[in-house]
Protein backbone atom coordinates (compact mmCIF):
# COMPACT_ATOMS: atom_id res chain seq x y z
CA UNK A 1 0.00 0.00 0.00
CA UNK A 2 1.10 3.30 -0.99
CA UNK A 3 1.74 5.56 2.53
CA UNK A 4 -0.34 8.15 1.45
CA UNK A 5 -0.02 9.95 5.53
CA UNK A 6 2.73 12.23 4.50
CA UNK A 7 1.10 13.53 1.55
CA UNK A 8 0.52 17.19 2.21
CA UNK A 9 1.70 20.70 1.21
CA UNK A 10 1.74 24.29 2.43
CA UNK A 11 -1.40 26.18 0.67
CA UNK A 12 0.14 29.72 0.14
CA UNK A 13 -1.58 31.05 -2.76
CA UNK A 14 -3.63 33.12 -0.94
CA UNK A 15 -6.00 34.25 0.83
CA UNK A 16 -10.02 35.31 1.63
CA UNK A 17 -10.71 38.00 4.04
CA UNK A 18 -14.83 39.13 4.47
CA UNK A 19 -13.25 42.44 2.38
CA UNK A 20 -13.64 40.28 -0.56
CA UNK A 21 -16.81 38.97 0.11
CA UNK A 22 -19.25 39.71 -2.16
CA UNK A 23 -22.86 41.00 -1.70
CA UNK A 24 -24.03 37.97 -3.96
CA UNK A 25 -22.15 34.75 -3.78
CA UNK A 26 -22.73 33.90 -7.47
CA UNK A 27 -20.38 37.29 -8.07
CA UNK A 28 -17.47 35.99 -5.64
CA UNK A 29 -17.73 32.38 -7.89
CA UNK A 30 -17.79 34.01 -11.25
CA UNK A 31 -14.56 35.49 -9.81
CA UNK A 32 -12.90 32.25 -9.10
CA UNK A 33 -14.82 29.87 -11.91
CA UNK A 34 -12.53 32.83 -13.75
CA UNK A 35 -9.28 32.42 -11.88
CA UNK A 36 -9.67 28.44 -12.64
CA UNK A 37 -10.40 28.87 -15.95
CA UNK A 38 -7.29 31.25 -16.79
CA UNK A 39 -5.26 29.04 -14.56
CA UNK A 40 -5.26 26.38 -17.43
CA UNK A 41 -6.34 23.61 -15.02
CA UNK A 42 -8.23 20.67 -16.92
CA UNK A 43 -11.91 21.28 -16.65
CA UNK A 44 -12.42 24.55 -14.38
CA UNK A 45 -16.50 23.68 -14.78
CA UNK A 46 -16.07 20.25 -13.46
CA UNK A 47 -17.93 19.57 -10.09
CA UNK A 48 -18.59 16.99 -7.98
CA UNK A 49 -22.33 15.99 -7.77
CA UNK A 50 -23.53 14.11 -4.59
CA UNK A 51 -26.97 12.87 -4.03
CA UNK A 52 -29.05 10.36 -1.43
CA UNK A 53 -30.73 7.27 -2.36
CA UNK A 54 -34.25 6.46 -0.66
CA UNK A 55 -32.08 4.07 1.98
CA UNK A 56 -29.81 7.65 2.65
CA UNK A 57 -26.57 6.24 1.02
CA UNK A 58 -25.00 9.22 -0.83
CA UNK A 59 -23.03 8.85 -4.31
CA UNK A 60 -20.95 11.43 -5.79
CA UNK A 61 -19.51 12.40 -9.70
CA UNK A 62 -18.38 14.52 -11.98
CA UNK A 63 -20.35 16.79 -14.06
CA UNK A 64 -19.61 19.81 -16.32
CA UNK A 65 -21.32 23.26 -15.45
CA UNK A 66 -22.93 24.52 -18.11
CA UNK A 67 -24.72 27.43 -17.10
CA UNK A 68 -25.46 29.38 -13.84
CA UNK A 69 -27.33 32.79 -12.47
CA UNK A 70 -28.12 34.63 -9.53
CA UNK A 71 -29.11 31.55 -7.70
CA UNK A 72 -29.00 28.00 -9.10
CA UNK A 73 -26.51 26.18 -11.30
CA UNK A 74 -27.15 23.41 -14.52
CA UNK A 75 -25.81 20.47 -15.58
CA UNK A 76 -27.21 18.30 -18.10
CA UNK A 77 -27.83 14.58 -17.91
CA UNK A 78 -29.21 11.35 -18.69
CA UNK A 79 -32.82 10.87 -16.92
CA UNK A 80 -32.55 7.75 -16.35
CA UNK A 81 -29.25 7.15 -14.38
CA UNK A 82 -28.78 6.63 -10.99
CA UNK A 83 -28.43 10.19 -9.93
CA UNK A 84 -31.99 11.28 -11.80
CA UNK A 85 -33.72 8.73 -9.70
CA UNK A 86 -31.90 9.82 -6.66
CA UNK A 87 -33.33 12.92 -7.35
CA UNK A 88 -36.17 12.14 -8.37
CA UNK A 89 -36.69 10.85 -4.92
CA UNK A 90 -34.90 13.20 -2.94
CA UNK A 91 -34.11 16.33 -4.73
CA UNK A 92 -31.33 17.26 -2.04
CA UNK A 93 -28.56 17.60 -3.28
CA UNK A 94 -24.67 18.81 -2.96
CA UNK A 95 -22.13 20.20 -5.31
CA UNK A 96 -18.63 20.43 -5.18
CA UNK A 97 -15.75 22.68 -6.89
CA UNK A 98 -12.21 21.36 -6.53
CA UNK A 99 -10.16 23.56 -7.45
CA UNK A 100 -6.93 22.17 -6.13
CA UNK A 101 -4.55 23.77 -8.14
CA UNK A 102 -5.96 26.81 -6.60
CA UNK A 103 -6.27 25.74 -3.17
CA UNK A 104 -9.55 26.12 -3.26
CA UNK A 105 -13.19 24.63 -3.10
CA UNK A 106 -16.57 26.13 -3.45
CA UNK A 107 -19.70 23.84 -1.69
CA UNK A 108 -23.14 23.85 -2.66
CA UNK A 109 -25.88 23.14 -0.97
CA UNK A 110 -29.30 23.07 -2.50
CA UNK A 111 -32.42 21.52 -4.03
CA UNK A 112 -32.44 20.15 -8.24
CA UNK A 113 -35.35 20.03 -10.61
CA UNK A 114 -35.83 19.45 -13.81
CA UNK A 115 -34.66 22.08 -16.35
CA UNK A 116 -38.15 23.11 -18.96
CA UNK A 117 -38.14 21.35 -22.42
CA UNK A 118 -36.93 25.09 -24.08
CA UNK A 119 -33.84 25.57 -22.33
CA UNK A 120 -32.55 21.51 -22.25
CA UNK A 121 -33.46 22.13 -26.55
CA UNK A 122 -31.32 25.09 -26.46
CA UNK A 123 -27.85 23.52 -24.60
CA UNK A 124 -28.57 20.18 -26.91
CA UNK A 125 -28.52 22.44 -30.26
CA UNK A 126 -25.67 23.74 -29.34
CA UNK A 127 -23.59 20.80 -28.51
CA UNK A 128 -21.36 19.41 -31.28
CA UNK A 129 -23.34 16.56 -33.48
CA UNK A 130 -21.55 13.47 -31.98
CA UNK A 131 -22.19 14.59 -28.55
CA UNK A 132 -26.17 14.84 -29.50
CA UNK A 133 -25.68 11.75 -31.05
CA UNK A 134 -23.67 10.20 -28.17
CA UNK A 135 -26.77 11.32 -25.78
CA UNK A 136 -28.90 8.67 -27.86
CA UNK A 137 -26.29 5.99 -27.28
CA UNK A 138 -25.94 5.68 -23.43
CA UNK A 139 -28.45 4.36 -21.08
CA UNK A 140 -25.94 6.12 -18.43
CA UNK A 141 -25.47 3.66 -15.29
CA UNK A 142 -26.79 0.39 -16.78
CA UNK A 143 -24.30 -2.54 -17.52
CA UNK A 144 -23.20 -3.25 -21.00
CA UNK A 145 -21.67 -6.21 -22.64
CA UNK A 146 -19.29 -4.61 -24.02
CA UNK A 147 -17.34 -1.45 -25.48
CA UNK A 148 -18.10 -2.26 -28.67
CA UNK A 149 -21.74 -2.74 -28.36
CA UNK A 150 -21.71 0.88 -27.12
CA UNK A 151 -19.54 1.82 -30.31
CA UNK A 152 -21.43 0.02 -32.74
CA UNK A 153 -24.70 1.26 -31.42
CA UNK A 154 -23.36 5.23 -31.73
CA UNK A 155 -22.33 4.03 -35.44
CA UNK A 156 -25.43 3.15 -36.41
CA UNK A 157 -27.30 5.47 -34.71
CA UNK A 158 -25.08 8.43 -36.84
CA UNK A 159 -26.45 6.23 -39.87
CA UNK A 160 -29.67 6.97 -38.44
CA UNK A 161 -29.65 10.23 -37.96
CA UNK A 162 -27.15 11.09 -40.69
CA UNK A 163 -29.74 13.20 -42.57
CA UNK A 164 -31.06 16.86 -40.71
CA UNK A 165 -31.23 17.31 -36.96
CA UNK A 166 -30.51 14.90 -33.99
CA UNK A 167 -34.14 14.98 -32.33
CA UNK A 168 -33.83 15.40 -28.57
CA UNK A 169 -33.96 12.11 -26.37
CA UNK A 170 -37.05 12.17 -23.79
CA UNK A 171 -34.50 10.89 -21.88
CA UNK A 172 -31.72 13.69 -21.52
CA UNK A 173 -31.85 16.69 -20.34
CA UNK A 174 -30.74 19.59 -17.37
CA UNK A 175 -30.74 19.96 -13.82
CA UNK A 176 -30.99 23.29 -12.52
CA UNK A 177 -29.91 23.41 -8.29
CA UNK A 178 -31.03 26.32 -6.56
CA UNK A 179 -28.98 26.94 -3.68
CA UNK A 180 -29.17 27.68 -0.22
CA UNK A 181 -26.04 27.73 0.95
CA UNK A 182 -22.45 28.66 -0.38
CA UNK A 183 -19.43 27.68 1.20
CA UNK A 184 -16.38 29.31 0.21
CA UNK A 185 -13.01 27.59 1.35
CA UNK A 186 -9.36 28.94 0.93
CA UNK A 187 -6.36 27.12 1.74
CA UNK A 188 -4.12 28.93 4.13
CA UNK A 189 -0.50 28.10 5.48
CA UNK A 190 -0.42 25.93 8.96
CA UNK A 191 -4.12 24.43 8.16
CA UNK A 192 -5.42 28.04 9.48
CA UNK A 193 -7.61 27.87 6.21
CA UNK A 194 -10.14 30.47 5.40
CA UNK A 195 -13.80 29.38 5.35
CA UNK A 196 -16.74 32.13 4.44
CA UNK A 197 -20.89 30.51 4.29
CA UNK A 198 -23.22 32.04 2.44
CA UNK A 199 -26.50 30.88 3.73
CA UNK A 200 -29.98 32.18 2.09
CA UNK A 201 -32.50 33.99 4.22
CA UNK A 202 -35.77 31.49 3.70
C1 LIG B 1 -14.68 15.37 -16.11
C2 LIG B 1 -16.00 14.64 -16.18
C3 LIG B 1 -17.11 15.31 -16.65
C4 LIG B 1 -18.36 14.67 -16.70
N1 LIG B 1 -19.46 15.38 -17.11
C5 LIG B 1 -20.68 14.80 -17.09
C6 LIG B 1 -21.85 15.58 -17.38
O1 LIG B 1 -21.80 16.79 -17.62
N2 LIG B 1 -23.04 14.93 -17.36
C7 LIG B 1 -23.15 13.59 -17.06
O2 LIG B 1 -24.27 13.08 -17.06
N3 LIG B 1 -22.06 12.84 -16.76
C8 LIG B 1 -20.83 13.42 -16.77
N4 LIG B 1 -19.72 12.67 -16.43
C9 LIG B 1 -19.90 11.26 -16.09
C10 LIG B 1 -20.43 11.12 -14.64
O3 LIG B 1 -19.35 11.32 -13.72
C11 LIG B 1 -21.11 9.77 -14.33
O4 LIG B 1 -20.25 8.69 -14.58
C12 LIG B 1 -22.40 9.57 -15.12
O5 LIG B 1 -23.15 10.77 -15.21
C13 LIG B 1 -23.25 8.48 -14.49
O6 LIG B 1 -23.51 8.83 -13.14
P1 LIG B 1 -24.60 8.10 -12.23
O7 LIG B 1 -24.66 6.64 -12.67
O8 LIG B 1 -24.11 8.25 -10.83
O9 LIG B 1 -25.91 8.79 -12.45
C14 LIG B 1 -18.48 13.29 -16.33
C15 LIG B 1 -17.34 12.63 -15.86
C16 LIG B 1 -16.12 13.29 -15.77
C17 LIG B 1 -14.93 12.57 -15.22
Amino acid sequence: MIDVSGLRRVYAEGGLSREDLTPEPIDLFEKWLKQAIDSGIHDPNGMVVSTVNAEGQPSSRMVLLKNYDRESLVFFTNYGSRKAHELSENPKISILFPWYMLERQVAFQGVAEKLSVVETIKYFRSRPRDSQIGAWTSHQSSKISARAALESKFMELKQKFQNGEVPIPEFWGGFRVKFNTVEFWQGRPSRLHDRFMYTKNS
